[in-house]
This record gives C-alpha cells, structure tokens and sequence, in this order.
C-alpha cells in the first residue's frame, strides 16, 4: 500500500494498513464508541449540527495532504496517519547513537515510553475540554471554524497516541486508551495529568494565548519525540506537527488582530496613553496592559510543562534514545552528551545565578530555553503592530521565576522583570501582573457572539487571509438553528 495516501475504506481512516492488522483494527473500533461518547459529552458545546468548514487529511505527502470541505463534526474522519516510514533511518541520539531505529518497543523501555505516550495523548482531549463553551461567544464565523479545526485536530492527536498503545503495548495500552477518555479536566476526582491543562479557557482571549503558548509547548515536546529511536512514534509525531502548525497560527495571528484592534481604535480616539486602561476599555476593545498580563499567564503556566530544569528522567529518556532534543539532528554535536554541561538557572542563596549542569540532567532547560526563543517570534510581530502605531509600550515575555509552580523557582515569588519579592508584596501587586477577576468580568463583557458572515466583533480586527484562499467574509460555518 502506499503510504503515502490515507485508506478511507475502513471505518478508522489511516495510512497503517489497518485492513489487514485485524487485531488493532477490532481494539480501535472497540474504543470508537467511548470516543464518540466523550465527543458529545466533552466536544464543542452547541455547533454538531452545523457544517464546518474543515481540513481532513488525505495524504501525508507535505506538499499537499489536506481537503477542505463542509463537515459536520461528528462525521470528521478522525484516522491513524503516520509520516513515511524513513529508510535504514538510526537513532539519532543517546547511548544507542547510529544504532538502527526500533520498529518495536525495546522491552526494557517499554514503560518509560508508554508513560511519554500517555502525558502526550492526555493533553490531547484536554485542550477540546477547556475550550468546549468557546463556540458560543465566536467573534466572528472565521474564528469559529478555526476553533473547531483545533478542535478536531486534538481529537485526531488523541487517536494518534490511542494507536500506539493500542498496537505496541498490549493490555495495558488498552486500559491506558481507557483512561484518557475517562479523565476529565480541572475535575477535582480525576483531573488531566499536567496543570496547564486543568486551567479555565474562559475567553477568547485566552484561547489564542493557549493556541500560542501552550500548543507551542506541545509542538517542541513533539519535535523532541518525533527524534524517538521508537520509529512509529517518530512517525507519529512528525505528522502531528503539520496540523500542530495551524493552531499556532491561530494563537499568532488571533493576538495580532486584537492587538492591531486597540491600536486602532486608540489612535482613532486620539488616546496618546495606552496604559490608560478605563479609556481604552470604553472604547470595547481589550487594552495592552490586560493583554500583557494574559500573556504573563498562559506563557508561565505553559513554563511548567516543561518540568524541573535538572531532571533524571530527562537524562534517562535521552540516553536510551526515547526523547531527543528539539531539531536533534540538525545539531552539531556527539549527540551523546555524556561530557558536555548546559547552562541553567537555579536559585542559589536568593539570587537567580546561571550555573553549569551536565547537559544530560539539563535537557528539560534547554528545550525551555528553545520554547522560549520561538516564543518570541510572536512578540516581535505584536510590537511591531503597536510600533506601527505610534505607541510607546511593547509586549514582553515575563522572567522564568515569575508565577511558577514547578521546578528552581515554584517556592518563591518574582516580578515578571525577574526581582525576588516577599509573599506580602506578591499578593499586594499580582493583580498588575496577572489577570485579576475585573479583568476577567471586562474581557467577558465583550464575548459577544458574531454570527453574520463577514462580520468581526468590535474588539477583534478580520483576518488578513483567510482559509484556503477564501475571503473573510465566507461562511466558514453554517450555522444549524
Ligand atoms: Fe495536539
Ligand atoms: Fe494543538
């Protein structure tokens, strides 16, 4: 079969040739209606009805892989897709260095990767949770159907990690493919595994924040694993990583349109101080300073998912060739790492100090430290939308020490510049630095919903493109009432 084009014949779309692997086929179409289940009670609420106007993948091929169509969502074919299988292809890292790629999982990996499967398959469905009531406040019909291919696309990453377990890791995959249905986020009894994805998605707002930080966090973990020496989860991965880029562009451009949004309506109301918050609000659009504050937010809880700077399981994971680093094998090094050091930042004596660790134990730090350089790539384009403006206020991304919950830094408090302060101070001014509950009653003030084509909400610019070369005012979604 060619692996490049998709089987549609079978009930799971997939390019793995489900058709004649009966045994995964019967484990996937077992677990189908629980999926189903879960996206009625757990998917966008509100909207199954309506015909969306979607990407379905039906090649792997990069240079053309998707179709778009008007779907109803509970008909999206979500199917098992694998980059191709890369030939005589090596691990590329750790102890096993040059050694041929596994096609089966090692015996004595096998539960540290069924633990790296299962966190990654988890915040899949999580995400789809957080964001499900968004629908109902869409600024626009544009917005609405990038939500939903979001959306959609989670859930297609959850079959993605539910194959893997289900095919190479026997009764206990199966059970795990359970349990990722089962969890629920911010449940108090049976909560998602990772803390970003336990938070609230309350407003749009936050929804491109989370599609810019923290699905920028899962495309880094998801270039680390598509390194893996476990060949299929490689391959897994690395097709994951082609719709992984739309969401970002939806985080990206989402908070370029609200920050292109104020600007104008500050300059047309001849406002000169964008830090005058009370102004700025009166004229219904979301002022700088709150979206900085949002930003603060959803880039410090996206820092956690990354772990502590100086792990072992790190270490471990990549001499065993399971999780590489970030564009491994564009780097120029041994690739083994056994005697090299990385810088990182610890607290020593109450003073943030760089110290050097061996790279091996530092890995988590580094791939925190290239998240955090993409990151910026964004904030460039912001600032040059308020330059452009004539304003004299940038968007920055908080120190590493601020609002942390995980690693060197979870114990103390810092301001976003990175200056130690006293619990008392912390609670004194957080609220000038994360979004207070005014803050949020304002933002959802404004979450009106927009349902016209072609219309966008006052707070929100258009789109400079659209979706497959459609226009901004194509109806995107059809809506069924
Ligand atoms: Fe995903
Ligand atoms: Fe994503």
């Amino acid at each position: 079969m060619n692996f490049m084009n998709v089987d549609y014949s079978t009930k799971i779309p997939n390019n793995v040739n489900l058709s004649e692997d009966r045994q995964v086929l019967k484990a996937l179409e077992g677990w189908h209606p629980g999926y189903i289940d879960w996206w009625n009670d757990m998917g966008p609420d509100g909207f199954q009805q309506s015909l969306v106007y979607l990407r379905t993948a039906y090649s792997v091929d990069p240079r053309g892989w998707a179709k778009f169509d008007y779907v109803k969502m509970p008909d999206y074919r979500w199917g098992i897709l694998l980059a191709p299988q890369e030939e005589n292809r090596v691990i590329p890292f750790g102890e096993n260095f040059g050694q041929p790629a596994w096609q089966e999982v090692p015996g004595e990996h096998r539960a540290t990767l069924r633990r790296l499967i299962v966190i990654q398959g988890d915040t899949e469905p999580a995400s789809v949770e957080q964001q499900r009531h968004l629908g109902k406040t869409a600024p626009s019909l544009y917005d609405l159907r990038n939500l939903f291919q979001v959306n959609v696309e989670e859930g297609r990453h959850l079959w993605a990690m539910v194959y893997l377990l289900q095919k190479y890791f026997g009764r206990d995959g199966r059970e795990e493919a359970d349990e990722l249905l089962r969890r629920r986020s911010g449940d108090a009894d049976s909560p998602r595994m990772l803390g970003a994805f336990n938070e609230a998605t309350p407003d749009w707002l936050s929804f491109f924040m989370f599609t810019y930080f923290t699905d920028r966090d899962g495309k880094m973990q998801l270039h680390s694993l598509a390194q893996s020496g476990f060949d299929p989860l490689s391959r897994t991965c690395r097709f994951m990583l082609t719709e992984e880029a739309h969401h970002m562009f939806v985080g990206e451009t989402g908070i370029s349109r609200v920050v292109q949004r104020t600007c104008e309506a500050m300059k047309a109301a001849g406002i000169s101080d964008p830090e005058d918050v009370a102004k700025v609000r009166a004229l219904g659009v979301i002022d700088l300073p709150t979206i900085q504050k949002k930003l603060n937010l959803h880039y410090s809880l996206s820092l956690d998912l990354f772990g502590s700077e100086v792990s072992t399981n790190a270490a471990n994971a990549f001499n065993a060739g399971i999780k590489g680093r970030y564009k491994e094998t564009a780097i120029d090094d041994d690739h083994r790492l056994q005697n090299s050091t990385y810088p990182v930042l610890k607290l020593i004596n109450g003073e943030i100090k760089r110290v050097d660790e061996p790279a091996l134990t530092a890995l988590n730090m580094r791939l925190r430290d290239d998240y955090s350089q993409d990151c910026v790539k964004g904030l460039l384009r912001w600032n040059k939308i308020i330059a452009l403006a004539g304003y004299d206020i940038r968007l920055e991304l908080p120190n590493v020490a601020f609002h942390r919950q995980i690693g060197e830094f979870r114990d103390i408090h810092a301001t976003p510049d990175g200056v130690l302060i006293d619990d008392a101070t912390w609670n004194k001014r957080k609220g000038e630095w994360l979004p207070s509950s005014d803050d949020g009653d304002f933002i959802a003030s404004l979450m009106k919903p927009v349902t016209e084509t072609g219309v966008y909400a006052s707070w929100i610019s258009p789109p400079k493109v659209g979706i497959d070369n459609k226009p901004g005012d194509f109806e995107y979604v059809k809506i069924e009432t």
